[in-house]
């Protein structure tokens, strides 16, 4: 019986966390957008899937190949982007071409 204000306290403690609702929020609309070229569509569905495009627009132009691959290696990588060897192709040449 020494143990029952213990007990309670850890009765009422799994109670509320059981209570908890999942929590629910709307994203705002991404308002950036990628130039258009070749490409883009691949580009469109996996780097604005961590954040918004702007990173890529924001980026002086003009950077080339050599950039544009080291940064989407850098995604894979240090971030774990979950992008394919073919779409990393893609995506690399769409950049070093329209950025
Ligand atoms: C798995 C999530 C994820 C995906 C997918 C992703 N990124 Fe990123 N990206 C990040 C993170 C995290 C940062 C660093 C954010 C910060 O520093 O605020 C970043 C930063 C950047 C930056 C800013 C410069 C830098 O190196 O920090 C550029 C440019 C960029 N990403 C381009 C891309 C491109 C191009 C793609 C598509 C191939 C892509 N990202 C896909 C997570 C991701």
């Amino acid at each position: 019986m020494r143990n029952l204000p213990c007990s309670l306290v850890i009765l009422v403690l799994l109670t509320q966390a059981s209570d908890a609702k999942p929590l629910t929020y709307a994203l705002p609309d991404e308002t950036a957008t990628l130039r258009p070229g070749p490409g883009v569509e691949t580009a469109r569905d996996i780097c604005a899937s961590c954040h918004s495009v702007d990173y890529i627009n924001t980026q002086p132009p003009g950077r080339g190949s050599e950039f544009w691959e080291a940064e989407v290696k850098k995604m894979i990588k240090s971030y774990h982007a979950p992008i394919s060897e073919a779409d990393a192709k893609t995506i690399t040449d769409y950049l070093a071409k329209t950025y």
